[in-house]
């Protein structure tokens, strides 16, 4: 199993920015997730295009967007052209998802899809061959350092299983919420192998330690 850390920036000093972006990256972090949220889908307002532009510019990490925002398919391009490398979107968010995944990879991207905790398995089904990765959200979106919401490992083992059955065994599964040194174990036990952490990382015990404490958690595993 090929195991990923995509540290989240929300959970940094904004004045400090790229400073600890280039820290998460030297310390071996190879996603960097990037949480957009439109205070329409999720109450919050994060942050948008200039500063995925901006921050291109420190790191040629995988740039991970999840984009928290009603209907994305508004603005992939813009993402895409601002740095995205993967751009998720919520099957919630989404009126025509198909579409919305086919012009993600028409822009040369990786698409994902993210549900929410009381979200169906059974509603990717019929977009599984537009899919690289499916984000599963161990917390309901909106908020950084949150508590991971343990009826969701239940839910990564089943679709984990479903994506098997389905015949799609490449497709990654990221889990995002919550996911901290005592929490590790359960997701990557249930089956997700990309990893989410933003407040688990950008602490002040040290942004390249807590990385290293992931990765060190994959590699006892691989
Ligand atoms: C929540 C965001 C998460 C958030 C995770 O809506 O999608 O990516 O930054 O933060 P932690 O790891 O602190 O729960
Ligand atoms: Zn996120």
């Amino acid at each position: 199993m090929n195991y990923i850390l995509s540290p989240s920036i929300l959970s940094c000093d904004f004045s400090r920015l790229g400073e600890q972006i280039v820290q998460a990256d030297q310390a071996g972090a190879k996603y960097l997730h990037i949480d957009v949220m439109d205070g329409m889908f999720v109450p919050e307002i994060s942050f948008g295009m200039p500063v995925i532009r901006s921050i291109r510019k420190v790191t040629d990490m995988v740039f991970d967007v999840h984009l928290m925002i009603e209907e994305p398919g508004r603005y992939i391009e813009a993402f895409a052209d601002a740095g995205a490398d993967i751009i998720t979107v919520h099957v919630e968010a989404c009126k025509h998802l198909d579409r919305t995944l086919q012009q993600i990879r028409q822009a040369g991207k990786k698409a994902g899809v993210v549900l929410n905790p009381a979200t169906p398995i059974n509603t990717i089904e019929y977009v599984l061959d537009k899919l690289d990765m499916v984000l599963l959200m161990t917390v309901n979106p909106g908020f950084g350092g949150q508590k991971y919401i343990d009826a969701v490992t239940e839910k990564i083992t089943a679709m984990r299983s479903f994506l098997d059955e389905k015949g799609y065994p490449e497709i990654d599964i990221e889990v995002d919420g919550g996911v901290n040194m005592s929490t590790i174990d359960k997701v990557l036990d249930a089956g997700a192998n990309v990893i989410v952490a933003g407040s688990a990382v950008f602490n002040q015990n040290g942004i390249e330690k807590n990385v290293r404490q992931f990765l060190d958690v994959f590699e006892k595993r691989t």
